[in-house]
């Protein structure tokens, strides 16, 4: 089989490997589709400080289950499914409080272990949903991105009387931006991005309101308007947002942030304590991919509309540049095994 191999940082190779045999309590995926996220390019660029090489990457993919391993019931062959990239013990703290994507022995799938840029892959049987036939690969594949933003939403609760803000309009917000519409039904929704062509995406994704904060300050243009959001989400991820966020947040507001920054960032208590603000954080999702099932087959989100560009795996370099690169254009990249 091809399997796209990040052997160290900088180094991608299409390998010919062997078809991996499921183990016990596994199924094996002839993958079909799957979808390019910043973490993998940063699995290739060397960025990622979990990452072990070699690694196949990916962690965003749709498949046939083919074969079944010990244990595993042979009527799962043949059903379409998807792969929730957490794999956790199940004992531990975390687990035991339904929060496995923070598992003490936390292993993800394309970034601990082997992953879905590959013809064939194997997961625990757990790990495998099924994907109704209402719901077309391509857009199958867009199912774990939006379980990120369920699992900020399921911290934040986003209410219809909301005023939120979003920072970043890249694949994280906009998901986060269709959610807070089509499945919360939030009022207001203010988006932030320094870059004009993801902000119309953002608009046509349920943005009311869209600001290039490249040379404005955005708390003073709040100000000037007496707008107060009261459900913030930093899907940009910069160290300085957060401070910014809280300043600008309005009494008993909730703030999710998703970064992994290891750069400090100012905070004094009186800001955040004032105001009685309550900060979230969230990483991956715990579980969460019925839910965002049910929400592609009630058509709440619509993730066709964040899938711009495809190229069949054997132009997977060109698909990881052109991500990375052209923002300006991009937003979810997609892998096509069939060609
Ligand atoms: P991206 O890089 O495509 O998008 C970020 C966007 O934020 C860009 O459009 C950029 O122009 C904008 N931006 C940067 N600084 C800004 C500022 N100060 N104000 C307003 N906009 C600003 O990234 P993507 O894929 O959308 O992911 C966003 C972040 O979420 C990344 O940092 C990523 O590491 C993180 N992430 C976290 C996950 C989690 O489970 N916690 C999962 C996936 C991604
Ligand atoms: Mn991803
Ligand atoms: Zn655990």
């Amino acid at each position: 089989m091809k399997s796209v191999v990040i052997q160290q940082p900088e180094k991608l190779v299409i390998e010919d490997r062997p078809i991996p045999q499921p183990q016990t309590g596994e199924v094996r995926v002839r993958v079909r589709r799957a979808g390019i996220c910043g973490s993998d390019v940063h699995i290739f660029r060397g960025h990622n400080p979990f990452a072990k090489y070699p690694r196949v990457i990916g962690h965003e993919f749709f498949g046939i289950i083919d074969a079944v391993g010990e244990g595993v019931d042979t009527s799962r062959q043949g059903e379409r499914v998807v792969i929730d990239p957490v794999v956790s013990c199940g004992h531990c703290y975390p687990c035991s409080i339904g929060r496995p994507n923070v598992c003490t022995e936390l292993q993800v799938i394309g970034v601990h272990r082997d992953g879905g840029f590959s013809e064939y892959a194997c997961a625990p049987t757990r790990n495998a949903y099924v994907v109704p036939d209402s719901i077309p690969e391509a857009e199958a594949t867009m199912i774990e991105p939006f379980t990120i933003a369920a699992n900020i939403c399921a911290q934040l609760k986003p209410q219809p009387n909301d005023v939120a803000l979003v920072y970043g309009a890249g694949p994280m917000g906009l998901t986060v931006i269709q959610a807070l519409r089509g499945v919360y039904g939030v009022a207001t929704i203010i988006v932030a991005d320094r870059i004009p062509e993801r902000l119309q995406m953002a608009q046509a994704n349920g943005a009311d309101r869209i600001i290039d904060n490249t040379h404005l300050d955005l708390a003073e243009v709040l100000k000037q308007e007496g707008i107060r959001p009261t459900l913030i989400v930093d899907a940009a991820c910069h160290p300085s947002i957060l401070p910014q966020a809280i300043a600008l947040a309005s009494p008993a507001a909730r703030i999710g942030i998703m970064g992994f920054s290891s750069e400090p960032c100012v905070l004094n208590q009186q800001s955040i304590t004032s105001k009685e603000i309550s900060i979230f954080s969230s990483r991956l999702n715990s579980a969460r991919f019925p839910q965002v099932i049910e929400w592609m087959k009630e058509k709440k989100i619509h993730p066709e509309k964040l899938i711009t560009h495809s190229f069949p795996l054997k132009h997977v370099t060109d698909a990881l540049v052109l991500f990375e690169q052209d923002q300006k254009t991009c937003c979810k990249v997609l892998l096509d095994f069939s060609e």
